[in-house]
């Protein structure tokens, strides 16, 4: 500390250095075959910062110290400060932190660098998301100004949304065995790939409303496996699903695409399951109407109903992201970015067991509402009669192998 200039061109040097190690080695050892572009887009994203903050670090010295200063978000270092303020606790915090850590910093001005630590700009950012407040409440608690705030939360929610993306991508075909094996254990359907479901938010810019929807596809965990958002809120949840990249993605067999199970001589592809909201194809599973009681139909719709809840318990999560949870203050990309960054963390946080932003499943009483409402006659439209069929005989083979109440109960408490 005795001659900062020495050290700062120090920090500079070993700073180039890393960089160019960190990229011989990746050059020697190039991403493993069963990454997709996808992943390894964003990896070249990242290269590109790392070198653009080799030669911009000169002008924040001090600032990679490697020890974790907690004073300077200005709080103290409470673990449930970190909870209702950034939702999550602080061990995920520091992890998060230093993975984001060089993409954070990588676009200040040139002009006026922010002289800001990582912890504070990923604070800052996350503050916004978890708890909803505005860029003035955030400029008199952080000590920043407005402009800075609002820098660090679209930064942040740029950095997840484009380096972070592969977070809620699809799962590769090995991986969506597993989610199908884990869907079988919880209702005994097989080769069931995830859950769909349509939700919406709404928007306030200035002095106007707007709304969009936002489609996701779940596990049985509750990890979002794709989300598609954006699309204008007054279109209902299967124009929403046409209009997403999944739905021509299955359509054209790019998605589950793998062999069809047998069930009593029916062969039963991969599919999803959705609510009443949506019309029976041959890949989407809804339930069936009027079930007769204690037969195989109603132990499907019962199945039905628990996966429902797991969609809807993806939502609920989502919307402890406060950000969410009412009217969003924000033009309408930014919105649309904020939706993303907070399906992005969702699944970060389960990928690290946090727990912070979880619910419990929702009653069913919120759910029966959503069961059966999709018109018939326009379901025959979509696909004619002979898929209609088709889809009948599928979902009939299915609900012969629906647990019955009695095993479910067993079974979700385990899972629980
Ligand atoms: C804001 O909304 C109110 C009520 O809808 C309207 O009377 C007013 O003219 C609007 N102001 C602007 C600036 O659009
Ligand atoms: C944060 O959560 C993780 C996962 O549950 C846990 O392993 C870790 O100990 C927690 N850290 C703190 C500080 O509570």
């Amino acid at each position: 500390m005795t001659d900062k200039s020495d050290s700062r061109t120090l920090v500079v040097l070993l700073s180039t250095l890393i960089s160019q190690l960190i990229t011989s080695l990746i050059l020697l050892f190039p991403p493993c075959s069963q990454n997709t572009p996808l992943t390894t887009l964003p990896l070249l994203h990242h290269l590109d910062s790392i070198s653009h903050i080799a030669s911009t670090i000169s002008l924040i010295p001090f600032s990679r110290k490697r020890k974790r200063d907690h004073e300077q978000l200005m709080m103290p270092r409470n673990p449930d400060v970190f909870k209702s303020f950034f939702n999550m606790n602080s061990s995920t915090f520091e992890w998060l932190c230093s993975l984001l850590e060089p993409l954070l910093e990588c676009r200040d001005p040139a002009h006026s660098p922010l002289n800001l630590k990582p912890e504070s700009r990923l604070g800052i950012g996350l503050f916004r998301l978890a708890t909803g407040a505005d860029h003035g409440e955030i400029s008199t608690r952080f000590f920043v100004s407005q402009s800075t705030a609002k820098f660090c939360v679209k930064q942040l929610c740029r950095v997840l949304c484009t380096n972070y993306r592969f977070w809620v991508g699809f799962p590769s075909r090995p991986e969506l065995d597993s989610v199908s094996t884990q869907f079988q254990t919880l209702t005994g359907l097989p080769n069931c790939c995830g859950i769909v479901h349509c939700t919406r938010f709404q928007v306030k810019t200035n002095n106007f409303s707007d709304s969009f929807a936002a489609q996701i596809v779940v596990d049985s965990s509750s990890r979002i496996l794709s989300i598609a958002a954006g699309f204008r809120g007054n279109k209902d949840d299967f124009q929403v699903l046409k209009a997403s990249t999944l739905y021509n993605d299955i359509e054209n067999g790019i998605l589950l695409n793998s062999s069809p199970v047998s069930i009593n001589e029916v062969s039963v592809p991969q599919y999803l399951v959705g609510d009443g909201s949506y019309p029976m194809l041959r890949w989407l599973v809804v339930p069936v109407s009027d079930p007769i009681g204690g037969s195989n139909e109603e132990n499907f719709n019962n199945v039905v109903d628990i996966l429902r809840s797991r969609a809807h318990r993806t939502v609920t999560s989502l919307r402890n992201w406060h950000v969410l949870s009412r009217p969003i203050e924000a033009d309408f990309k930014s919105a649309v970015a904020y939706v993303g960054a907070c399906s992005i963390l969702h699944n970060m946080l389960l990928m690290k067991e946090d727990y912070t932003t979880c619910t419990k499943d929702v009653d069913d009483h919120t759910l029966s509402s959503h069961r059966f409402q999709f018109s018939s006659d326009r379901g025959s439209e979509e696909g004619g009669v002979v898929n209609k069929e088709l889809a009948s005989d599928i979902r009939s083979a299915l609900a012969t192998k629906a647990r019955t109440s009695h095993s479910m109960d067993h079974e979700t408490h385990e899972v629980n």
